[in-house]
């Protein structure tokens, strides 16, 4: 039997690349951010394509690849792929859900923590010999006991998010999504969820209806003491709406995993002390790297052995 081709944007860790080798040919695109024609150029004859969430796989790379069975994303969004001009042509895209849910809620609550309990802050002033000694009334932060989590998304790293929070002693409000049979967490409306929650935390998936979902209106009806958490996917914010409500104190602070333009940040977030910029980091951490490009690997091996995907979007 003849051999595939897989074109892979990344290198990938060593468990992966051993499971595709044994029926592949690997080759690899190892630089930074792809255009839609760099990868359209290099897609011709390739059976199977791995990217990154970063990699803009539309419809002109699409068409070009004409031997393509399978796009298999390293990650669980896949608002990098148009989905729909795959299906057209067959192709079967496929994501990495659930291996990588701890590790992203694990994150979010580390920036939970951070902004809440004004860490970054802390570590900043500490550096820069500004700290001046014990203070009763120095730097005070905010409890997460007694609190109200808003989550938006309550899929599957929501959930697990919810479950932390809850560990915390916060209550649990969501919209979009649903809660696990058991689960203690209100629904409510967006505009209610942004009105009366002390957290609001993005987990939903963007798409044209979830694009600026947090725009100025939603950040003003937000409480004055509020925080604003997202680690899903940078543009549901409205990055220009966030550095002047964060300026401007109509909300106590924010947590960024992730950005409208990455890796760009608005200028007007840099010099605030309010908020806590994280470099897209929700997944990283080795086990879980290692896990989603396994799971990756195995989706196209069985699709391009002519199986069905163990994790196919859509
Ligand atoms: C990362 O952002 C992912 O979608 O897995």
């Amino acid at each position: 039997m003849s051999r595939s081709h897989v074109l892979l944007t990344r290198r990938l860790p060593a468990k992966a690349l051993a499971r595709l080798e044994e029926t592949c040919d690997l080759e690899f695109l190892d630089g930074g951010a792809l255009t839609s024609a760099e990868l359209a150029a290099r897609v011709p004859g390739k059976h199977g394509l791995v990217t990154m969430f970063i990699d803009p796989v539309d419809a002109a790379v699409l068409a070009a690849a004409t031997e393509l069975k399978v796009v298999a994303t390293v990650a669980v969004g896949y608002n990098n792929i148009d989905v729909a001009a795959a299906r057209q042509r067959g192709i079967v895209v496929t994501n990495t859900p659930d291996v990588l849910t701890e590790a992203t809620a694990d994150l979010t609550m580390a920036i939970l923590l951070g902004m809440t309990r004004r860490i970054v802050e802390g570590d900043r002033l500490v550096r820069k010999g500004g700290w001046k000694g014990f203070s009763f009334d120095f730097m005070l932060g905010s409890d997460l006991r007694g609190k109200q989590i808003g989550i938006v998304g309550l899929g599957r790293i929501g959930r697990a998010v919810a479950a932390r929070a809850k560990a915390f002693g916060m209550r649990i409000a969501y919209t979009r999504g649903r809660p696990a049979p058991g689960d203690d967490a209100e629904a409510m409306p967006l505009d209610r969820l942004l009105a009366t929650s002390d957290v609001v935390s993005l987990h939903c998936p963007l798409t044209a209806d979830t694009k600026h979902m947090i725009d100025q209106p939603a950040l003003a009806r937000m409480k004055r003491s509020a925080y604003l958490l997202n680690a899903s996917r940078g543009p549901i914010v409205d990055e220009a709406a966030l550095a002047w409500a964060l300026e401007n104190r109509l909300i106590a602070g924010a947590g960024l995993d992730v950005y409208e333009d990455e890796p760009k940040v608005h200028p007007g977030l840099l010099n605030l002390d309010n908020v806590v910029l994280v470099p897209h980091l929700g997944s990283a951490t080795t086990e879980t790297r290692t896990a989603m490009a396994d799971l990756a690997a195995q989706n196209v091996v069985a699709v391009l052995s002519g199986q069905p995907p163990l994790t196919p979007v859509g």
